[in-house]
C-alpha cells in the first residue's frame, strides 16, 4: 500500500490533501452541537444528488408526461416512492439545516474577521440552493408548481423597461409551458447542482485556509506547541469526523421516521394541490410557496407596491451578503458579546420565524400589519448592527477556550 501511496503522492498531493483537510488539520475541541450541521449538510447535498439521479431515470420532463411520470414512480418504479421521498424530504431537510448551520454563524460571529470570504460563498451557496428548490418545484407539474413559478416569475415584471421582456425570456414562452418545464429540467438537474458542488469546495477551502471559528470565537492559531500544533486544537480526523457520525445517526433517525411515516409534513413538505396536474385555466384559492421561502414572501407582501416589495424582498436576502461588514464587534461570540446584540439577534430570529408562518397563510389586514411591523425589525437588526455592537459593553475573552 504504501509503495502505491507513494507512486500516487509522486504524481497527486493525495497524502498531502488527506493531511491538509482532515488528519492535520486542527480544528478547536471545543465544538458545539451547532457544528454538526456542516457535515449534516453535505450529507443532505450527497442525498440530493444521488436519489435525484435516479428519479432521472424515470422522470419524463414533458408538460404531457411530467406528472403522469411521477405517478408512475411513485406507484411502479421499484424503490421508485421512497427515492421521491428521500428527495422531496431532503430539500425541506436541506433548509433546516441549512438554517441552523447559518444561525451558528450569527451565533458565534463565524462570518467575522477572517471568515468573511467563508459566509459570502456560504451565501451564494444559500442562493443557489433556492434556485435549486424553486425549479424542483416546478418539475412535478402540480397546481402549486405551476402557480408558484407563476406568481414568482412574474415578479421578474416589475422591474421598469425591461421586466415584460425579462418574464417572456425566463419562461421561454408567453406563459409557463413545457418549454418553462424543460429548462428548468436542464438547471436543476445540471447546471445548479455543479454550480452548488463547486461552491461548496470554495466554501470548505476558504475556511481550512483560515481555520474554523469556535463557540468562544478566540484564535486557537495564537497558542501553539514546540511543534506549531495550536494548543486546543485537535486533528479533524479522527476526532470529528467519529463526532459527527454521531450527529449523522441522529439525523438520520428523525429524517427516516419522517420519510417513512409523514412525508408530506401535512402539506408543508408536499403541498396539497401539488396532487393535482397543472392546469394554466384553474387558479388555486390560495398560492404559498413551500415554507422555506415564505419568510421571505411575507416580506414581499408586506410592502404594498409591487416593485418595492420585490426591492425589499432582495434586499432581505443581500443584507445578509454584507453582515461581515456591518458588525463592529470587537468580540465574535454572543457569549462575549453585550445585551443589545443578543436580543437584536433574538428579535430577528422572532421576526424570520413570524414572518415564515404569515407567509404560508392567506393575507388579512391583521396579519399584514404584523408583517409590516417584522419587516422593519427584520431591516432593523441589519441597519442598526454598525451602531449597537459599537456601543454596547462586551465581556472579556478568554485567551483558551473554555470547555
Ligand atoms: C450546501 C450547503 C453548505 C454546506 C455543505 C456547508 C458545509 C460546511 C462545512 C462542512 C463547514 C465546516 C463544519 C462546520 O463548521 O459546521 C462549514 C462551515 C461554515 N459555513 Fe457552511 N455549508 C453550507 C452552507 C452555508 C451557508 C448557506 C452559510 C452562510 C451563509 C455557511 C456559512 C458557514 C460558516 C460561516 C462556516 C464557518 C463556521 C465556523 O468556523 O464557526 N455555510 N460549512
Amino acid at each position: 500500500m504504501s509503495k502505491f501511496m507513494e507512486w500516487v503522492d509522486a504524481r497527486f498531493p493525495a497524502t498531502k490533501m488527506w493531511e491538509d483537510h482532515l488528519s492535520k488539520y486542527y480544528a478547536p475541541k471545543n465544538f458545539n452541537f451547532y457544528y454538526f450541521f456542516g457535515s449534516l449538510a453535505l450529507l443532505v447535498l450527497v442525498n440530493q444528488l444521488l436519489t435525484g439521479i435516479w428519479l432521472t431515470m424515470s422522470y419524463e420532463p414533458s408538460a404531457e408526461g411530467a406528472f403522469a411520470s411521477v405517478e408512475y414512480i411513485m406507484r411502479d418504479v421499484e424503490y421508485g416512492w421512497i427515492l421521491r421521498y428521500l428527495h422531496s424530504t431532503g430539500a425541506s431537510a436541506f433548509f433546516i439545516v441549512v438554517y441552523m448551520h447559518m444561525f451558528r454563524g450569527l451565533l458565534y460571529g463565524s462570518y467575522q474577521k477572517p471568515r468573511e470570504l467563508v459566509w459570502v460563498f456560504g451565501m451564494l451557496i444559500y442562493l443557489a440552493l433556492m434556485a435549486e428548490a424553486f425549479m424542483g418545484y416546478l418539475l412535478p407539474w402540480g397546481q402549486m408548481s405551476y402557480w408558484g413559478a407563476q406568481v414568482i416569475i412574474s415578479l421578474f415584471g416589475a422591474i421598469p423597461v425591461i421586466g415584460a421582456d425579462l418574464t417572456e425570456w425566463i419562461r421561454g414562452d408567453y406563459l409557463i409551458s413545457g418549454i418553462t418545464l424543460n429548462r428548468f429540467f436542464a438547471l436543476h438537474v445540471v447546471a445548479v447542482p455543479i454550480v452548488l458542488l463547486a461552491l461548496v469546495v470554495l466554501h470548505i477551502l476558504a475556511l481550512h485556509e483560515v481555520g474554523s471559528n469556535n463557540p468562544d470565537g478566540v484564535d486557537i492559531k495564537k497558542h501553539k506547541d514546540e511543534n506549531g500544533i495550536p494548543l486546543d486544537g485537535i486533528p479533524f480526523h479522527p476526532y470529528y469526523t467519529v463526532k459527527d457520525i454521531v450527529g449523522v445517526i441522529v439525523f438520520l433517525f428523525v429524517f427516516c421516521f419522517i420519510v417513512f411515516f409523514f412525508p408530506e409534513m401535512g402539506g408543508y413538505f408536499l403541498e396539497k394541490p401539488n396532487f393535482e396536474q397543472a392546469n394554466a385555466l384553474k387558479t388555486p384559492l390560495h398560492i404559498a410557496p413551500v415554507w422555506y421561502f415564505t419568510p421571505f414572501y411575507a416580506i414581499l407582501r408586506a410592502v404594498p407596491d409591487k416593485l418595492m416589495g420585490v426591492v425589499a424582498m432582495g434586499g432581505s436576502i443581500a443584507a445578509l451578503f454584507v453582515l461581515p461588514w456591518l458588525d463592529r464587534s470587537p468580540v465574535k461570540s454572543m457569549r462575549y458579546k453585550g445585551w443589545l446584540s443578543k436580543i437584536w439577534l433574538l428579535v430577528f430570529c422572532i421576526c424570520f420565524v413570524i414572518l415564515g408562518v404569515l407567509g404560508v397563510l392567506a393575507p388579512t389586514p391583521e396579519r399584514t400589519l404584523v408583517a409590516r411591523i417584522c419587516t422593519v425589525l427584520y431591516f432593523a437588526y441589519f441597519i442598526l448592527m454598525p451602531f449597537y455592537t459599537r456601543m454596547e459593553k462586551t465581556k472579556p475573552v478568554p485567551e483558551r477556550v473554555t470547555g
